[in-house]
């Protein structure tokens, strides 16, 4: 099947190349992100291949379904940036890739954490100056800590699992509990209970009418005093503003984010020759507590690997009998 794959970067190409090794699939790689603009560039394709940051509103479905393509296969397991009442409209069939490594994108949270709490990017800073002074680098014991877990999905219980291992207390805020959580100790709570408690919250729901900002001035108000907040599942999950108003005045303790709200202008490319024109995002780099990472939580070999197959899997079963291994339906926007 001739497949049209857009934001393609260099390990995309060979990790999808390397799981096409049959040549089954006419891999056709777009360096672009698909948008209005670059959505005539699928024409002929009855395949599409997407990242998080690709724009798949009704315009731009429609024009993928004039030119031929049937089918979207999502290389990520958010489907958040696709309209799928318009992709149901026309007919076009959505697939994603539900698991692919959720170890990578949980071991990327708590690198931010511990980063964040020993202040490793300032001691590594530090220490190749010749500064070894320790001021500022205090940090705390994470054993008997409270962490704070807001979806407790696949990713969510590998954190929880890794907390545990730790010595935390595990809260979890989630309308399905996970009994895998539980039997590691989780205690499932309401927001509120785990904003007042919790010296950790980590978010790992999806990007959904209902997570949209939901760490916003009023749940920041609500958190224990220098707290620390992590994001590794979508930006929009937080009001971006509301938080460094937090850090500003040092109600926020610190904050780790792999996400951001407007990440698609800047995120999965080398800007380091640019003026940075998202003031929002400069102020965030300014603050000493805060550690950013560019969406890179899924960024390993396993998950490479796993989403290249499933992504292919997709494609292979749509091809065969129609319909994808791993649907993406508007039932799952809850
Ligand atoms: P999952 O579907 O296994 O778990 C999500 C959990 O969130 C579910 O248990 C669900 O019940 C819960 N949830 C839904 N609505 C909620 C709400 N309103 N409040 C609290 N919990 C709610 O998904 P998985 O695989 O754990 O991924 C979670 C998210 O992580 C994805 O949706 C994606 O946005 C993000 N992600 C980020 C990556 C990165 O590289 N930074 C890579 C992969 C995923």
């Amino acid at each position: 099947m001739r497949v049209a794959v857009f934001s393609t970067r260099p390990y995309d190409r060979l990790f999808l190349s390397r799981a096409n090794a049959t040549g089954r699939h006419q891999l056709e790689f777009h360096e672009s992100c698909l948008d209005a603009d670059s959505a005539g560039a699928a024409e002929g394709a009855l395949a599409v291949c997407a990242f998080v940051n690709d724009h798949l509103d009704a315009k731009v479905l429609q024009r993928l379904h004039a030119g031929g393509v049937r089918v979207l296969a999502l290389r990520s397991a958010g489907f958040n940036h696709v309209d799928l009442e318009a992709a149901a409209a026309l007919g076009i069939v959505v697939g994603r890739v539900p698991e692919y490594s959720p170890y990578a994108v949980a071991e990327h949270t708590v690198a931010l954490l511990l980063a964040l709490n020993r202040h490793l990017h300032r001691a590594y800073a530090r220490v190749r100056e010749g500064n070894f002074a320790l001021e500022g680098l205090l940090g705390f014991d994470l054993h008997g800590r409270t962490i704070g877990v807001v979806g407790t999905g696949k990713i969510g219980e590998c954190v929880a699992r890794i907390m545990a291992g730790f010595g935390c207390q595990l809260l979890g805020f989630d309308p399905h509990p996970n009994p895998a959580c539980v039997a590691l100790g989780m205690r499932y709570v309401d927001l509120s209970e785990m904003l007042a408690t919790s010296d950790v919250i980590t978010l790992h729901c999806p990007l959904t009418p209902h997570t949209r900002h939901l760490i916003d001035a009023d749940a920041l108000a609500r958190m224990k005093p220098r707290a620390m907040l992590l994001n590794t599942s979508r930006g929009a999950v937080i009001d971006t503003p509301a938080v460094i108003a937090a850090l500003k005045s040092g109600r926020l303790g610190s904050l780790g984010l792999d996400v951001y709200e407007e990440e698609g202008d800047l995120f999965f490319r080398d800007l380091s020759g640019e003026v940075l024109r998202d003031d929002v995002f400069a102020r965030l780099l300014t603050f000493p507590n805060v550690f950013i990472t560019g969406h890179q939580a899924f960024f390993t070999e396993d998950a490479l690997t796993a989403i290249a197959e499933t992504t292919l899997a997709n494609i292979d079963a749509f091809e065969d009998r129609g319909e994808v291994l791993h649907p993406v339906s508007i039932e799952r926007v809850v």
